[in-house]
């Protein structure tokens, strides 16, 4: 079994602000923004909230796949600016949808790959026969952990959710690569407000900077990163799936900066073309980048059955990964083969492991 997404739907903040408006309160310019980083403007929450936005991307992603909210089985939403601590943010959508079957839990801190690794958790779940249906959500209020006096930071960021429906369907599973270094996280990092206590600390601590409470990165860093590591686990999924480029229709990747994505294009050497963006309209979302996307996609009608999709996501931890997936076909129409794929035995997962790291030595 596998697991196939069959609906999207996505929840955009109505309140636009553009990088004009940002150049207002900040030093910096739309030239600037444009030229660094590709970003025209972002959305940021008023009346919404990282829980609202969740709960209406999960709804048009269930009228999208036709799927009732009492069929779900699953509600997994990744994030790392909700709202809410208690109870989750998967359970408050759970409320809020009528989902009442569904066992419901939040991907915290995987910040930028959270979509990523919240896809391969439920498709593992449904691939292993646990579920059937699940509903995974990216949901996202970065604008309440952003320091909006700092211009390395704030231009880059915006609000949104996005959401795919899951389904179990027969099939064959394409495995994932993610990884993570610990040692790597003090480039991009936001300390919880948390973590006083009122008995062995005092709950407002001197000497922490109140700026720490907000995101802070090391941009170069981070670029230098990403422009590195997200082709090579590009690299590393393919073969590990016995796949070429020439089999990717379409690179999603989480939407950073423009460049980011152009760098990742020309290190594949793959046409720009196959990697679409809309980090012009909202900025970087995080969790819910790559959903969002995915949703317009559908909804513009890009997205055609059977062709195969490359997700891909990185950032704070570090953490990053790359998933294939297949688009369903249509009922009736022929069945998808699925290149050279192989059900993984101990023996394959060797030769899987020499090839991936003579490959590495190649890269
Ligand atoms: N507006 C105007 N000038 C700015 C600016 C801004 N918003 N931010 C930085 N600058 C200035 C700097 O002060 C510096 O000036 P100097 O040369 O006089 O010292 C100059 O622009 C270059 O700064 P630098 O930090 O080298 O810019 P950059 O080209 O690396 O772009 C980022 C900065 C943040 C856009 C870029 O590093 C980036 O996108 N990194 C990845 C971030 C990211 O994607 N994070 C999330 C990952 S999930």
């Amino acid at each position: 079994m596998i697991g196939s997404i069959c609906g999207t739907g996505s929840c955009i903040p109505r309140y636009t602000m553009d990088n004009n408006e940002l150049a207002k309160f900040v030093e910096t310019s739309d030239e600037w923004i444009r030229e660094r980083t590709g970003v025209i403007r972002r959305h940021i929450i008023k009346e919404e909230t990282t829980v609202s936005m969740a709960s209406e991307a999960g709804k048009r992603a269930l009228e999208n796949a036709g799927v009732s909210a009492e069929q779900i089985d699953l509600i997994l939403v990744a994030t790392i600016s909700s709202n809410v601590l208690l109870p989750c943010t998967a359970c408050e959508v759970q409320k809020n949808l009528g989902a009442v079957n569904a066992t419901c839990f939040d991907l915290g801190g995987a910040a930028c790959s959270g979509f990523v690794l919240a896809y391969n958790t439920a498709e593992a779940y449904l691939a292993g026969g646990v579920y059937k249906t699940a509903l995974v959500i990216g949901s996202e209020s970065l604008s309440s952990i952003t320091n909006w006096n700092d211009r390395g930071t704030c231009i880059l960021f915006g609000d949104g959710a996005g959401a795919a429906v899951l389904k179990a369907e027969e099939g064959v599973r394409y495995l994932p690569v993610t990884h993570s270094d610990g040692a790597k996280g003090e480039a991009l990092i936001c300390r919880s407000r948390y973590d006083t206590n009122g008995i062995t600390k005092k709950t407002s601590d001197a000497s922490v900077n109140e700026e720490e409470y907000f995101i802070q990165m090391d941009g170069q860093a981070v670029f230098k990163f990403a422009v590195k590591k997200v082709p090579e686990v590009i690299k590393e999924v393919l073969v590990l799936n016995c796949l070429e480029k020439k089999d990717i229709d379409l690179y999603i990747l989480h939407q950073a900066n423009r460049r980011i994505v152009e760098a990742v294009a020309k290190r594949l050497g793959e046409p720009i073309e196959k990697f679409p963006m809309n980090l012009q309209e909202y900025g970087n979302t995080s969790s819910a980048s790559i959903p969002i996307l995915l949703d317009e996609l559908n909804r513009a009608g890009t997205l055609k059955p059977g062709q195969k999709l490359l997700l891909a996501g990185f950032g704070a931890g570090l953490t990053w990964g790359a998933s294939i997936l297949s688009l369903p076909r249509k009922p009736g129409t022929k069945k998808l083969r699925f290149g050279r794929c192989f059900t993984v035995t101990e023996q394959a997962k060797r030769v899987i492991k020499r090839k991936i790291s003579k490959r590495k030595r190649r890269l």
